[in-house]
C-alpha cells in the first residue's frame, strides 16, 4: 500500500488535516463543500504537484495563503518500509518534492506515485477531444518504459521545429530532410510504444468491462496519426504542399487517437451516461491492473463520487473489482450508506467524515455505530 498516512495543509478549505491510519480502501463522505474532492486534489498534488481541477495552482491554495503543502510516510515500491515524501508550492511558483531526504524533479515524483484519477472529467475519454485520449494512452506507455518520455519530448522538439520552418512558406530541402529524419525517428519509437502498451492493455480492459458492465462489447481502435502501410517519411513528403500552406506538419503522432467503438458507432454517440462511466472506469482500472502486472506495484485511485450515475448492482460490481485489485482507493460519496457495507470483512476499509475541512477517521465500516 503506497501511502500509510497523510497530512494535507493549506488546500481549499482543508487548513490542516491528517489522515491516519490510512487503509486499502478510504472512503471519505460527507456533505456538498465540505472537502471530500479537495482531499482527493492533496493527493494528487502530492504525486503531480498540481491539481486534476483546474489549471490554475493559486485556485489550489487556501484562500489568504501563500502555499500548498502536502506530506506523507510512503511506501511507494511496496518494499514494507514507510519513508517520508513531501511535496509543496508557493504561489510565487517554487516547486519542492522531497522523498526520503532526497529532493526530486518531477519526472521523478509522477513515477513515485502512480496516480488515476475517475472523475466527471474522466468521460472525456469518450466524449471528449483525441488530445484527451492521447493523454490517456501516454500516461500507460511512460509508466510501462520511462524511456516513453524522451522520444515524447524529442518528437515535441522536431515538430516544433518543423512547425517554425513551415511557417516561414520556405525551407531549405537539407534542412527539411535533418529534421525530418528527427522526426520520423521519434514518431516511430513513441508509436511503436503507444501500440505495445494498448495490444498489453487490450486482455485487461475485456476483463475489466466484464466485471463491471457485462453483455457490452466495446472495441478500441488505435490510430497512430498516420497511413502506416506507407510509411512516415513517405507521408510527410506527400503531405508537404499542404504543410506548407497551413504551416504546420498534419500527419504524425501528434493525431493519434484511440476510438471507442460499440458496434459500427462510437461509444460517445451510443451509450448511457451510467455505461459510459463503467467503460472510461474499466479502460482505467485496467490500467491500473497492467501497472501492476509489469511493475509489481500498486497504483493510487483516486474515485471522486464513485456511486453518481450507478445503480446498486453497478456500484457493487466497481467495488467488488477495486477489493480484489492491489490498488490503494480514495473513494468520495455524499451518502455513506451503501459504500459502508459492500466490503468483505477482511477488506482493510476506513472510513473518513468530512465536515467544513476538518476529517474525523470513523474507523473500519464495522465500527459504526
Ligand atoms: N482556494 C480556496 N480556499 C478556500 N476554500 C476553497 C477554495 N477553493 C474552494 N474552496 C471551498 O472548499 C470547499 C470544499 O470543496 P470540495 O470541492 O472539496 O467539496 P466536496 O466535499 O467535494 O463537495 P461536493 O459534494 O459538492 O463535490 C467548498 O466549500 C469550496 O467553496
Ligand atoms: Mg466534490
Amino acid at each position: 500500500m503506497p501511502l500509510k498516512q497523510l497530512n494535507i495543509q493549506h488546500i481549499r478549505n482543508l487548513a490542516s488535516v491528517s489522515l491516519n491510519p490510512l487503509s486499502r480502501i478510504n472512503i471519505l463522505y460527507g456533505d456538498n463543500g465540505s472537502g471530500k474532492t479537495s482531499v482527493l486534489e492533496a493527493i494528487h498534488f502530492l504525486g503531480l504537484t498540481r491539481s486534476f481541477r483546474g489549471n490554475q495552482f493559486r485556485h489550489l491554495v487556501q484562500e489568504g495563503q501563500a502555499q500548498a503543502l502536502v506530506f506523507a510516510q510512503a511506501d511507494p515500491m511496496g518494499q514494507g518500509q514507510c519513508r517520508p515524501l513531501g511535496v509543496e508550492r508557493s504561489l510565487e511558483g517554487d516547486v519542492r518534492a522531497r522523498f526520503a531526504g532526497q529532493n526530486l524533479g518531477a519526472t521523478e515524483l509522477a513515477g513515485l506515485l502512480p496516480l488515476q484519477v475517475i472523475n466527471s472529467d474522466t468521460f472525456d475519454l469518450l466524449d471528449g477531444s483525441p488530445g484527451v485520449r492521447r493523454q490517456f494512452l501516454d500516461w500507460g506507455a511512460f509508466h510501462a518504459d520511462p524511456a516513453f518520455i524522451q522520444y515524447w519530448r524529442g518528437f515535441r522538439r522536431a515538430l516544433k521545429q518543423r512547425n517554425s520552418l513551415l511557417k516561414c512558406g520556405k525551407i531549405d530541402p537539407r534542412v527539411r530532410k535533418v529534421w525530418d529524419a528527427e522526426l520520423i525517428q521519434y514518431a516511430e519509437r513513441m508509436t511503436e510504444q503507444r501500440q505495445a502498451y494498448l495490444d498489453c492493455l487490450l486482455p485487461e480492459f475485456e476483463a475489466a468491462m466484464s466485471a463491471l458492465l457485462q453483455g457490452l462489447e466495446v472495441r478500441l481502435l488505435f490510430s497512430p496519426g498516420w497511413d502506416q502501410s506507407k510509411g512516415l517519411e513517405t507521408v510527410l513528403a506527400e503531405s508537404f504542399e499542404r504543410d506548407l500552406r497551413q504551416g504546420f506538419t498534419s500527419p504524425g503522432p501528434q493525431r493519434a487517437d484511440l476510438r471507442f467503438k460499440v458496434g459500427s458507432l462510437n461509444a460517445a454517440d451510443r451509450l448511457s451516461r451510467g455505461q459510459k462511466k463503467l467503460v472510461v472506469s474499466a479502460f482505467r482500472l485496467a490500467q491500473g491492473a497492467l501497472y501492476h502486472r509489469l511493475s509489481n506495484r500498486a497504483c493510487i485511485y483516486l474515485i471522486d463520487d464513485l456511486p453518481s450515475e450507478l445503480d446498486e448492482r453497478h456500484c457493487r460490481q466497481f467495488c467488488e473489482f477495486l477489493e480484489a485489485s492491489a490498488n490503494q482507493c480514495f473513494i468520495t460519496c455524499v451518502e455513506p450508506s451503501l459504500l459502508s457495507r459492500i466490503w468483505q470483512p477482511e477488506t482493510d476499509v476506513a472510513l473518513f467524515r468530512v465536515e467544513s475541512g476538518t476529517l474525523t477517521h470513523k474507523g473500519a465500516p464495522g465500527d459504526q455505530t
